[in-house]
């Protein structure tokens, strides 16, 4: 995930192959109620990571729930239909909801004593509709803070199954999923029929709902004038295992990815035809734009048809959440587009229509909206402009405007606060980098160039995390060069630079966080030593090396963009770098950092010593033949003899954004 303040896309030329998506959110927490209110053991495969599948799993084991967790899957034995630990138990929901609204209807249902809370935000969210229609079957439910808001104390109910239960349907759908999913646990003697009081809204969720129950061996009837009948004699039973299915909101964006690169497409695992959610007729949207979409249970393969994209003109009220993908796919369109029957987006994470009007103009985009409609006007390639997009902690709008960077203008769009990204999908980008290509060239790089102990490792580790780019610490190659070739017996002399350089060439090198790996040895400590770094000078005064070690380095830069250190970063590997850094401080403070990073780590040594070498290594570093250390002369140039790290950080930070073309981002 990325946490940095804003995440700079490069251009991006096209995309191809496959991406697998994470789990459906209101899949998630369904599967995982209704296979603890079975008897038995049930396997879910694919489960969503996510806050709101945490907070239900905490509270099946409070329950006593059996739970086994690996990877994505977790083996459920369920409570069959009466919970199995009876103490008074606190249940802390978080800000879930999708795990909140069933458990107090289950538990309701099922009596024990038990109190609900959540963080404050929670408490301001409703649920006196449920808790009345819970009453009015029997249940013990009493508010411990505001009447209609959680936290709640549930009792022992004396349930009254006769009459029809009634339950508000234009608040939230959430309310009679939850009474679905509890009243099956007490339908033995009787039908239990529930009427929904008012329009129904995100009936597609109520779809999934009874969907799963189906899986789950309960049949409910749906009938005239909105009532649902529990039948006589339900009770649950275990598929044994199941699949949740990638989230179909999720996939418009890939799905959306796959209409407008050219080029073999993109596959989509996890969700496909047989898909129980209602976004899934987002791919209906897509081919009326153009995309050509092959299927088949669990998988799509979508590629660019009509090219520009065919303007789309409609309804969208059906799928609310993925039309917001539509709205930047119309960029790329051959006229004027028309989301229209889209108010609900006023009331979401932000006011989703003011917001994409907003961020859409800033691309250039000629944008109208009304109450509860946005047309959005096709943007030619010479509009385009360079934008920095708020995405007001809305996952959705951060995911949608990612589109953007396929512009044709190629020109690099800024996403801020990428984080947001993880209320359903944590790795969005790293999924959107894997899929994507540019050109070369395209891809940014920074570089930090300067003598040893200059803190070059520091300030470059720092700006990669903080602009979330990879980093290459070019030194490292070369003492592990260095190293492998003297454990194989090879004397670091031109004698043998061919011979070190083969190997170089085959080295089997990982960079795990701080550790590095060669073949299976961690050897993190044996290069750090002062003798590794002058045996890597030695080594790296030898053409051949240097030749061998140039692809491995290049093979660095990877979307979204490399933070590189090194001798000759600005000056040979990465000649076009879009800033290269020239970090200096006098031989006597250098001395003084290493002499108090080595006497950290408990090895002795004197300040004249490291003095001496210092300046050993750089006079061999800067004589040198091939790509001897020197400023790029295009290098900006940083003495930190004075400077705190931080102060240096924030140096070049503002000298590479003086160097993009967003002008201010207004970042949290
Ligand atoms: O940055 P460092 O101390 O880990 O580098 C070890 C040696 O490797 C250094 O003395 C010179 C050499 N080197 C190089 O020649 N070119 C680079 N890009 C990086 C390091």
């Amino acid at each position: 995930m990325f946490s940095t303040a804003f995440l700079d896309l490069p251009p991006l030329q096209t995309a191809s192959g496959t991406v697998a998506l994470p789990g459906s959110k209101s899949i998630s927490n369904r599967v995982l109620l209704l296979s603890a209110l079975c008897e038995g053991t049930t396997v879910v495969h694919d489960l969503l990571d996510s806050d709101d599948t945490r907070v239900m799993l905490a509270a099946l084991r409070q329950l006593g729930c059996g739970v086994q967790l690996q990877a994505s899957t977790v083996t459920i034995t369920g409570l069959g239909g009466s919970a199995q630990n009876h103490a008074s138990i606190a249940f802390f929901m978080g800000n879930a909801g999708t795990a909140m609204r069933p458990l107090t209807a289950a538990l309701a249902v099922l009596g024990g004593d038990y109190t609900l809370s959540g963080v404050p935000r929670m408490h301001e969210r409703p649920i006196g509709d449920l808790v009345d229609a819970l009453r009015l079957l029997g249940c013990q439910i009493d508010y411990l803070g505001n009447e209609g808001f959680p936290p709640l104390r549930i009792g022992k109910p004396a349930l009254q199954l006769q009459a029809p239960i009634r339950v508000r349907g234009d608040v939230s759908s959430q309310f009679l999923t939850a009474l679905l999913m509890a009243l099956p646990l007490v339908a033995h003697d009787q039908d239990i029929a529930i009427d929904v009081v008012g329009e129904l809204i995100s009936k597609p969720y109520i779809d999934i709902t009874l969907n799963l129950l189906a899986r789950y061996g309960i049949a409910v009837r749906s009938e005239h004038d909105g009532r649902f009948v529990i039948p006589k004699g339900s009770h649950y039973r275990s598929p044994g295992s199941i699949h949740v299915e990638a989230d179909a909101s999720s996939a418009s964006y890939f799905i959306g990815l796959g209409a407008i690169v050219s080029g073999p497409g993109i596959r989509i695992e996890g969700v496909g035809a047989d898909s129980i959610q209602g976004d899934i007729r987002f791919v209906e949207a897509a081919q009326a734009m153009g995309a050509l979409v092959e299927k088949g249970p669990n998988w799509l393969q979508i590629s660019r048809g009509q090219w520009p994209l065919r303007a789309i003109a409609g309804d969208f009220n059906h799928i609310p959440d993925a039309a917001m993908t539509l709205a930047v796919m119309a960029l790329y369109a051959d006229g004027p587009s028309e989301l229209r029957n889209i108010a609900s987006w006023r009331v979401k994470e932000t006011d989703r229509i003011a917001a994409m009007a907003t961020q859409l103009r800033k691309l250039g985009a000629q944008v109208e909206e009304g109450p509860d409609w946005l047309r959005i006007h096709p943007l030619p390639q010479a509009q385009w402009k360079p934008a920095s997009i708020h995405t007001y902690d809305d996952h959705r709008i951060a995911m949608c405007f990612s589109l953007a960077a396929f512009n044709p203008a190629a020109i690099a769009v800024r996403i801020e606060d990428p984080k947001c990204v993880a209320k359903t999908f944590p790795d969005y980008f790293e999924a959107l980098f894997s899929v994507s290509q540019t050109m070369p060239g395209a891809i940014p790089v920074l570089c930090v160039d300067g003598p040893t102990a200059s803190g070059k490792g520091t300030l470059a580790s720092t700006l990669a995390s903080q602009l979330g780019y990879h980093f290459l610490d070019s030194g490292a190659l070369y003492r592990i060069t260095a190293y492998a070739a003297l454990q194989v017996g090879l004397a670091l002399d031109e004698a043998h630079a061919d011979a070190i350089a083969a190997l170089a060439a085959t080295l089997d090198i990982r960079f795990a966080g701080e550790r590095v790996w060669l073949g299976t040895q961690d050897i993190s400590d044996a290069i750090r030593t002062e003798q590794a770094g002058m045996n890597a000078s030695a080594v790296s005064s030898l053409g051949a090396v240097r030749a061998a070690l140039v692809g491995l380095q290049h093979s660095f830069r990877r979307l979204p963009g490399l933070v590189a250190d090194g001798r000759d970063m600005g000056t040979v590997i990465f000649a076009d770098a879009t800033l290269k850094v020239y970090l200096t401080a006098s031989a006597e403070r250098r001395a003084e950092r290493r002499h108090k990073q080595l006497i950290s780590k408990g090895i002795s040594t004197t300040l004249d010593t490291l003095c001496a070498d210092l300046q050993a290594r750089d006079a061999r570093d800067t004589q040198r033949a091939v790509a001897p250390l020197k400023p790029a002369q295009d290098a900006k140039l940083l003495d930190n003899s004075e400077l705190t790290v931080e102060s240096s950080v924030t140096q070049v930070l503002n000298w590479w954004q003086s160097k993009q073309p967003f002008g201010a981002t207004s970042v949290a």
